[in-house]
């Protein structure tokens, strides 16, 4: 396996596109959108100029690794890749329409998977006629730094997909555990019925956006708080996987806060769009909790 297609350019496609060519692979990173893949490389080409100012890496790997990217808008880029990652926003018809493209244009070798974070892999696949090579590949953010990647198997997945995507996995310096294919996985089954928690608090008035984050970050060893972090995943993110979850799993506990809700609506979508439950508007860092919680 060398060539590599990444679909979608935002938070996770442009971190899985600069692993990889970190790693020396050949990446196509495809976007509909011009200007995000614009924008996804400068924040690569930045990553990577963070870690050769930190002395990760030299300045010539950096260049390498940013000629081991391609962006482009031309889906028919993506034919000859013997793997392809998809990682568009989180949405099932979406989702379901690039597999469908992706089954008919490339080769009938090439290994399908998704990123998602809790649409069902059996339901991607099912619309390929290659159901056994269709598998979930759920990297974490930041994908350059996490070490974990959780792969889904489906229904369908054969076992020598699964074992190549561990091994390429490994390749990339990550932990692949694997999981069977249930609404959210396990990463996110734990871990978005705790920010929609968090939310709650936050609208039931038990306390402030700081102290909530701190009482997780002091009191029980989390390296960031569960809102922070709701900001760095993307609030629009996390309301769609708790959709998903609710959907597949039908518990209450899975429904989307309406303050999260709200905040989405409103085009607060955490450190993407600017704003969340912090401000980032001057910094990426989370210091200055936004006003309307102040
Ligand atoms: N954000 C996280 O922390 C996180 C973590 C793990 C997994 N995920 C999953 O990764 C996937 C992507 O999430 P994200 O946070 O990077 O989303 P994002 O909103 O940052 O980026 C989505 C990208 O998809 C592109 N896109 C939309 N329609 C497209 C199409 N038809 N063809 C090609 N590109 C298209 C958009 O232009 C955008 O650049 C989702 O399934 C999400 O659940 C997200």
């Amino acid at each position: 396996m060398k060539n590599i297609s990444v679909i979608g350019c935002g938070t996770m496609g442009n971190g899985i596109a600069q692993t990889f060519a970190q790693y020396n692979y050949n990446v196509i990173l495809y976007d509909i959108s011009k200007e995000a893949l614009d924008k996804a490389m400068l924040v690569i080409n930045k990553n990577l100029g963070r870690m050769v100012i930190k002395d990760v890496i030299s300045e010539e790997k950096k260049n390498i690794t940013l000629k081991n990217i391609i962006t482009t808008t031309d889906f028919n880029m993506i034919k000859k890749s013997d793997l392809v990652i998809e990682a568009v926003s989180e949405n099932l018809d979406l989702k379901k329409s690039i597999f469908k493209k992706l089954d008919l244009e490339c080769g009938k070798d090439t290994i399908l998977a998704s990123n998602t974070s809790s649409i069902s892999i059996t339901e991607l696949a099912e619309s390929t006629n290659r159901k056994d090579k269709v598998i979930g590949m759920h990297f974490m953010n930041p994908v350059p730094i996490m070490s974990l990647v959780e792969i889904i198997n489906s229904k369908h997945t054969s076992t020598t997909t699964t074992e190549t995507i561990i091994e390429i996995s490994e390749k990339l310096g990550k932990i692949p555990l694997t999981v069977n294919d249930y609404p959210g996985f396990i990463s996110n089954r734990i871990l978005m019925p705790m920010i929609n928690e968090a939310i709650e608090a936050l609208e039931d008035g038990v306390s402030t956006v700081k102290n909530i984050d701190g009482i997780m970050k002091l009191g029980m060893g989390h390296p960031m708080g569960p809102l922070q972090l709701a900001d760095l995943i993307g609030l629009d993110v996390c309301k769609s996987i708790l959709e998903v979850m609710f959907k597949g799993i039908n518990k209450n506990k899975y429904v989307p806060n309406k303050l999260l809700i709200e905040l989405v609506e409103d085009g607060k979508l955490g450190v993407k769009s600017g704003e969340g439950f912090y401000d980032y508007s001057n910094s990426k860092k989370a210091e200055i909790v936004s006003k309307r919680f102040c």
